[in-house]
């Protein structure tokens, strides 16, 4: 339980007095001169804020290892053969960076329950950290690949998570079809096509509060075919012209949002769902820019229903564009 080690840390502090065989203080090895090994709090050691560059030997008795505020450049295996009881690693503020640390360094802590990491140089996750990790804090790094080494992955369901910018790059996945960050807190700006993987096929982001797109966002995925983005705060103003008129989509999910028109698609799009927007007028234009035997929408499924638009509506001279449409839902 990591809060024993606290209420032994309050009890030092207020001076108590901690009845000790004093064998305890000693067992697993001596203190470094550098370190405080308080004899009232045996199983803590004190090396914050000494100028450290390198770890310090330390007694296995030892749980709970305060480092924070050094200039520590490197956690080498080899520092951390007597580190099987440890319980709280705090190492934040020091200089450490990924290749510094040992593959195998965290690996046998068994018992770890807290690393503190912020504050360092680190551009990835550590490999290997124990399974027993409750509280891994690892802010004000470098990090860029998350997902570092997953070159195999696939899907990756992050929805329902606090995701709120996309800085945190995705691109390493390469061989990512299948994104879903539905229900985040995800904004959508310049940046953001650029940090995804470019083989994305379903691209899912509903339920976040997404009120407008960049130019071009759709552009980079050529093999694009599922974009999913209802229940989010779109609106005209926010959707660049032509960002939905990409070849190669088969299914475009708008519904639920705040269009007041049908924004133009591409005529090799099979599905269309703009249900639950504020549409009020039918513009044929945005399926069909040219009608004739040869060109012609493929839009099979197009649900305009809980909009301001009824069947009356819709010109007749749509059969010609939507010929191949066996649902308008109106
Ligand atoms: C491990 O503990 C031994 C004493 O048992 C000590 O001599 C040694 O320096 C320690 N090693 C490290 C890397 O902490
Ligand atoms: C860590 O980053 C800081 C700021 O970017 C830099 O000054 C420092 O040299 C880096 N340390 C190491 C060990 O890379
Ligand atoms: C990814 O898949 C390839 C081909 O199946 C395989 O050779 C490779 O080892 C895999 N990579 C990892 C990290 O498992
Ligand atoms: C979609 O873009 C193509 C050019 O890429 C253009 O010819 C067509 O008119 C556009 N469709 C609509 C409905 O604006
Ligand atoms: C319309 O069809 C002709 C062939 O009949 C084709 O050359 C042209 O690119 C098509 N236009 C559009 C906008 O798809």
């Amino acid at each position: 339980n990591s809060w024993q080690g606290f209420s032994f840390f309050q009890c030092f502090l207020s001076g108590s007095p901690v009845d000790k065989d004093p064998k305890e203080y000693t067992t697993g090895g001596e203190c470094p001169d550098v370190c405080d090994c308080p004899p009232t709090f045996p199983s803590a050691m004190y090396c914050d804020g000494r100028g450290l560059t390198t770890m310090p030997t330390f007694p296995s008795r030892v749980k709970y290892l305060y480092l924070q505020n050094n200039a520590i450049t490197a956690v080498p295996d080899s520092a951390m053969v007597n580190a099987t009881n440890l319980v709280w690693l705090i190492l934040h503020n020091n200089q450490l960076t990924s290749e510094a640390i040992g593959k195998k360094a965290f690996l046998k802590l068994e018992g770890l329950e807290r690393l503190y990491l912020q504050h360092n140089n680190l551009t990835s996750v550590p490999p290997n950290l124990p399974r027993s990790l409750r509280d891994l804090r690892i802010s004000h790094n470098k990090i860029e690949k998350v997902f570092q080494g997953m070159d195999n992955l696939t899907i990756l369901y992050l929805h329902d998570n606090a995701v709120t910018d996309m800085s945190t790059s995705l691109k390493a996945l390469k061989s990512l079809t299948l994104l879903d960050l539905s229900g985040n807190n995800i904004f959508i700006d310049a940046q953001v096509p650029e940090a995804l993987p470019e083989g994305l096929h379903q691209l899912y982001i509903e339920f976040n509060s997404i009120d407008s797109l960049p130019e071009g966002f759709l552009g980079r995925f050529t093999q694009l075919q599922y974009v999913r983005m209802a229940h989010n705060q779109l609106t005209d103003k926010g959707i660049p012209p032509n960002t939905f008129n990409v070849t190669g989509l088969v299914e475009l999910d708008l519904s639920f949002n705040k269009l007041e028109r049908i924004p133009p698609v591409s005529t090799t799009l099979h599905h269309l769902y703009l249900q639950a927007n504020q549409i009020k007028e039918f513009t044929l234009g945005s399926f069909c820019s040219i009608v004739d035997v040869t060109n012609f929408s493929k839009l099979q499924t197009l649900r305009l229903d809980g909009n301001e638009i009824s069947r009356q509506d819709i010109p007749s001279e749509s059969s010609l564009c939507l010929r191949q449409a066996s649902t308008i839902k109106v």
